[in-house]
């Protein structure tokens, strides 16, 4: 059983969830989160853990493989589960640079660390956790069967591109070190905490504040949305349950194209305005929501350069291998969701900051 564990890239999304989820789920053994802190990171993000005497928080860079190697050394290190990556497809494509780095360079210098630490050392049981996307498996057409595990790779972006080889070296520390490793791989997640570069929080904020709600293309594109935590339960279970050197699918069987999920969270705004006369005040420059005009915001423009048209995962060998099923709905997550975001206003505005005011601006053009 997983005892002692290190987080890498615990203040993002993805990790904090996950985080958040294990410490409650597991109140005995040890938990380091490593993080670089990047414009994604967020320490606000883990704020009630901290000061736990099972908590710790490093920052550092994943590459630092000395650093990594002490952690592992001095805390008893078990298990790492490996969240710590450059995440925005859009991003990638203006500035690859850091996604090489991270996903590539990062992926291997905690492998090495590991091998360096659990087999050369000790030879401690241990497992190196690595969480992977779909987007390592291409773009699927309308009526394609879903993403399995044994689905070629056919990554299309940078960031994609980045994260196969990553699981690339994974599985060849594994076969060739035998490093025990574990691979899970997911769909678009949606929840609390999450960076208001992607696609949902992106909608929410730019209707609390009245701006524009940016669509790629003709927003047909579909993406298989999937809640946070029902990710970090699948993850959890990966852990305690998992084959040393398998590849899990995890996800919910959601499959939605893009504007219809910007009209969903138009109408569940509007709702949540209507039943709670506070948020009026809280948020004034709401004022389309308000009037009951939220999709009037919906604004078409440029697609993303070699958009991938649609996700889709097949997640039935964790169901029948593991005995997973996610625990959120579709329609129960994204009331949390939105209604997470108007009550965590303190959260997201620290973020929008000027480094974050810089990307609007590159990538759509539209914020004053
Ligand atoms: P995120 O961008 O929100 O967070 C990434 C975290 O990694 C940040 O806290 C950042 O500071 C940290 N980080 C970046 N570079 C680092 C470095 N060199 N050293 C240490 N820390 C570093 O990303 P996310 O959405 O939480 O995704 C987490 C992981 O889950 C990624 O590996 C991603 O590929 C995978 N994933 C995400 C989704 C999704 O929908 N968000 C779906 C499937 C898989
Ligand atoms: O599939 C898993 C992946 O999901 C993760 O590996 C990535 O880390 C995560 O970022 C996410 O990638 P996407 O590119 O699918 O997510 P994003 O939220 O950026 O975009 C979702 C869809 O919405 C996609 O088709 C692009 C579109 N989109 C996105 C933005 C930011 C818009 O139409 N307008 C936007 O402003």
């Amino acid at each position: 059983m997983p005892s002692n564990l290190l987080v890498t890239g615990g203040a993002g999304f993805v990790g904090a969830n996950f985080v958040h989820h294990w410490a409650r789920a597991h109140p005995e053994g040890s938990l380091v989160v490593l993080d670089a802190l990047t414009y994604a990171g967020n320490l606000a993000s883990l704020g009630a853990l901290e000061g736990g005497s099972r908590f710790s928080f490093v920052k550092g860079d994943i590459k630092d493989s000395e650093l990594v190697s002490s952690i592992l050394k001095e805390k008893n290190i078990d298990t790492i589960v490996h969240f710590a990556a450059e995440s925005h497809v859009d991003r990638s494509i203006y500035s690859p640079d850091a996604f090489i780095e991270t996903n590539i360079l990062g992926t291997f210098r905690l492998l090495e660390a590991a091998r360096g630490v659990w087999l050369k050392g000790d030879g401690r049981k241990h497992c190196f956790h690595h969480v992977s996307t779909d987007e390592v498996y291409g773009s699927l057409n309308p009526g394609d069967p879903f993403f399995t595990e044994s689905n070629t790779f056919s990554p299309n972006s940078p960031y994609s591109a980045s994260k196969a080889a990553s699981d690339h070296l994974v599985r060849a520390w594994h076969h060739t070190y035998g490093l025990e490793v574990t691979t899970s791989v997911s769909s678009n997640n949606f929840g609390p905490y999450q960076y208001p570069e992607k696609l949902i929080p992106i909608v929410i904020i730019n209707l609390l504040e009245n701006k524009p709600l940016p669509i790629y293309g003709d927003g047909k594109q579909i993406r298989d949305w999937f809640f946070v935590e029902d990710h970090a339960r699948g993850i959890e279970l990966v852990l305690e349950k998992g084959s040393g050197g398998e590849r899990y699918n995890i996800g919910g069987n959601n499959e939605w194209a893009n504007i219809d999920i910007v009209n969903l969270i138009c109408e569940l705004m509007e709702e949540a305005f209507s039943v709670n006369g506070k948020y009026k005040n809280q948020f004034p420059n709401a004022t389309s929501v308000i009037k009951g005009k939220a999709k009037t915001l919906i604004t078409y423009v440029k697609d993303r350069p070699g958009h991938d048209r649609r996700y889709a995962i097949d997640a039935t060998k964790i169901q029948q291998e593991l005995g997973y099923s996610p625990r959120e709905s579709f329609e129960t997550g994204i009331r949390k969701t939105v209604s997470w975001y108007l009550e965590n206003e303190a959260w997201w505005r620290s973020v929008l900051d000027g480094s974050y005011k810089d990307w609007m601006d590159r990538n759509y053009g539209v914020n004053d």
